[in-house]
This record gives C-alpha cells, sequence and structure tokens, in this order.
C-alpha cells in the first residue's frame, strides 16, 4: 500500500497474524534508474523480514515496459525480497497518465511480454501479479489465464473493476474471484470486501482462494488476521478502544525504531500520523476529541516526531477514559465504512440556527474534511 506498508506496519501486522506483506507499489522505471528513489522508496529490512524469519515480504512493482521492468527485478532479486509483483490494479488517474495498473491489463500482449521478462530476469524468484476483475467475466478469465501462461506463481485478485473505486465502492465480486480460481492452476489470492475478522475464512470458503488480502481494514485494524479475533459488535465499547489504543501505541513504538523512509517525498512522519489517523478513526470522531484531531492533522512534516505524536494519542486515551463513547462499536462509522455509509443528507447550514452557530458547525466539517483528506492520501 503505497505510503501504508511500510517496514513499521508490515512488522505490526506480522506481529498480529498476517503471514505475507507486499511492500508499497514502486515505479520500475524509476527504481532501476536512481538509487536515490530505491534509498526513499524501498525499505525491505533481511535481517529482520523475508521467508527465513517467518515474515514474507513480495516488493511491488509498477511497469508497462519488459526492458526496465527487468532491469528492476534483477536489482530486487538480489535484495532477499520472497518475490516481485507487477500491480495490474491500480484504477487512478496516474496509472491512466502513465499506462500501468489497471490501464494496462486489458493490453493482454504487453501485459504477458513484460510479466514474461520479469520471470525471464528473477533468477528463480517467484513472480507474482495482482489484478482487478473486468466489465465481464470472460475477459477476466481470459486476461487471467494469459498471465498466468507467463509463468507467475501467484495471481492476486481485486474482485472490484476499474471504475468502482474511491467514493464509488460497491462490495467485491467473491464469484467472479470463484470462477477465476477454479479456472487457473496457480495459488490465487481473494482481494476486496473484508471488514471483520470472520469475513477472512467465509471469503476463503466462498472463493476457493489460497488466501485472503486486506487494504482497508487492515490499516484500521492491523489485528484483523490475529487467531481469534472477533468483529466490534461482540466487543465492549471500552474493549474497542483500548484495543484501538494498543494497536496505535505499538505501531508507534514500531515506527520510533524503523521511521518510515520519505515515500516519493510523502514524508515518513506523514506516513506514521495517518495509520494513527486510520487506527483512531472512530476515537477521534467522538466530538470530545476534535479538537485533538485537529491538533494531529495540523502537525506539519518537519514540527514534529513520533513522540509529539504519541503526545496526543495519550490525550485522546485521557480524555475518553473519562467520556460515554457509545459509537466505538458501531462498526457502520468505521474508517472502512466512510465510503460506504448510506450518503448524509444535505447540510442545512444558512438555514437554521444563529451566525456562530452556523460558523461552529462549517469550522467542525472543515475540520473533519482535513482529517479525512489525510487518511485517504494515498493512492493504489
Ligand atoms: C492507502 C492504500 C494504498 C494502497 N496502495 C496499493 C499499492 O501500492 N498496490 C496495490 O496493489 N494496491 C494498493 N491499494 C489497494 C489495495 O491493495 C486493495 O486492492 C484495495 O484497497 C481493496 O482491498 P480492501 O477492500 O481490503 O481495501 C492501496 C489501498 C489503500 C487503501
Amino acid at each position: 500500500m503505497v505510503a501504508h506498508s511500510e517496514l513499521a506496519f508490515r512488522t505490526l501486522a506480522f506481529e498480529h497474524g498476517a503471514t505475507l506483506a507486499y511492500t508499497p507499489m514502486m515505479h520500475a522505471k524509476h527504481f532501476a534508474a536512481s538509487a536515490n528513489y530505491r534509498s526513499g522508496n524501498f525499505d525491505f529490512d533481511p535481517s529482520i523480514e523475508g521467508a527465513a524469519h517467518g515474515r514474507p515480504v513480495i516488493a511491488q512493482i509498477a511497469a508497462n515496459d519488459p526492458e526496465l521492468a527487468s532491469q528492476a527485478v534483477r536489482i530486487l532479486a538480489s535484495t532477499g525480497v520472497d518475490g516481485i509483483d507487477l500491480n495490474l490494479g491500480c484504477p487512478q488517474g496516474i496509472a491512466r497518465k502513465g499506462n500501468y495498473g489497471a490501464f494496462l491489463l486489458p493490453q493482454t500482449s504487453k501485459v504477458e511480454a513484460v510479466l514474461s521478462a520479469m520471470v525471464a530476469a528473477s533468477d528463480g524468484v517467484p513472480i507474482t501479479a495482482k489484478v482487478r476483475i473486468q466489465d465481464d467475466l470472460e475477459s477476466t478469465l481470459r486476461i487471467c489465464k494469459a498471465i498466468q501462461s507467463t509463468g507467475v506463481s501467484l495471481l492476486t485478485v481485486h474482485g472490484r473493476t476499474r471504475e468502482n473505486n474511491k467514493t464509488n465502492l460497491s462490495p467485491a465480486s467473491h464469484e467472479a474471484i470463484r470462477a477465476v480460481v477454479e479456472s487457473l492452476d496457480i495459488p490465487v489470492v481473494a482481494n476486496g470486501g473484508v471488514e471483520r475478522p470472520e469475513d477472512v475464512p467465509a471469503i476463503l470458503e466462498s472463493t476457493g482462494a489460497a488466501g485472503v488480502m486486506s487494504s482497508e481494514k487492515l490499516l484500521e485494524l492491523p489485528s484483523l488476521f490475529a487467531p481469534g479475533a472477533v468483529g466490534d459488535a461482540e466487543l465492549t465499547e471500552l474493549e474497542v478502544m483500548e484495543r484501538q489504543l494498543a494497536l496505535t501505541r505499538e505501531y508507534l513504538v514500531i515506527a520510533a525504531e524503523h521511521f518510515p523512509i520519505s515515500y516519493g517525498g510523502a514524508g515518513g512522519a506523514n506516513c506514521v500520523k495517518s495509520h494513527v489517523f486510520k487506527m483512531m478513526y472512530r476515537l477521534l470522531d467522538l466530538p470530545p476529541c476534535h479538537g485533538l484531531r485537529a491538533k494531529l492533522g495540523g502537525m506539519k512534516d518537519r514540527n514534529y516526531d513520533v513522540s509529539n505524536v504519541a503526545a496526543v494519542v495519550e490525550e485522546v486515551a485521557a480524555l475518553l477514559h473519562d467520556e460515554r463513547r457509545p459509537l466505538l462499536t458501531n462498526e457502520s462509522v468505521s474508517w472502512y465504512r466512510r465510503h460506504r455509509r448510506p450518503q448524509a443528507p444535505p447540510p442545512t447550514i444558512g438555514s437554521v440556527g444563529t451566525m456562530s452557530e452556523r460558523k461552529a458547525r462549517i469550522r467542525e466539517r472543515v475540520e473533519k474534511l482535513r482529517a479525512d483528506r489525510i487518511t485517504t492520501a494515498a493512492t493504489d
């Protein structure tokens, strides 16, 4: 996950039951050409990660040129990563512009050329790919079979189309993933639509996939894959609060030791802050915490470090211990659900209340939008 699956977050996820992690997507062209780009974007640490440590990591690249992809693969293959993945699922405008990700996917002969070159250059390190489904099943299966024929070892299928993203999210198609599983010989990982721990075995069952990948829910709940993890509905509000605080604190300790490298200029400190916003989303969304949410949002890259962020987290903890926290067990207000909740009616600002009440409401909305923007300022 761009600016989100850095070493510190991977470590946290491994500590809580994840069995495989991907680096953020890196551009093959820049990766191959620039040592600066590599040191600012690639943070795999073979002394603590990799299959030898029980923490397999796949490095992910974006590429549309066989030669540049092979150059990146040759470098990556010598680092100790357990696999190298081609991202064929990115739906962002930048991927359209660069002709990679989900925009390259329908160009089957190009995809085959890039993946075949990667397999040939990898010196035995497994090459994998991640795709989105197409509008129709026939095209999805045709493309997936073509990908398999290049010699890749594993395919991840996100059960949503290219258009089905951002705020236009609908449930992932597990039926389409099942059809891919049944049509291929290589292992398939199902992606999309994991909202609760119990979804993981259910998706494995309904798709027949070899594994399940999660992104958005994992960012909010890094212990999603922990054995025995349960959904929030089964917990008390205090338990939800303590769990989120414990995960955030643990992340901050790891991040202090392995401070995130600066992803393409986004800044390691912003990466830390963004994780805290997601893990603490529902806590910070409670009215008594709005001021602290704004404080966290207002911290600028150079003016704070992990200990400043940790101090705000402790302020939130102290504040909430004396408050009613009825929203914490309400999954419909989770970060995962932010684009999935029913649309609120248009605001009535301007039609009711005194001028100062209206101003206060506007300030509140701006603050909320700013915090939401920080938490969603990432691409896939
Ligand atoms: C912050 C963020 C960053 C992401 N970055 C990547 C990425 O670098 N590569 C990739 O293949 N997908 C990326 N994705 C997409 C996810 O891997 C995943 O396909 C998508 O979120 C659907 O899964 P979910 O329903 O579990 O969230 C990203 C998603 C998020 C939320």
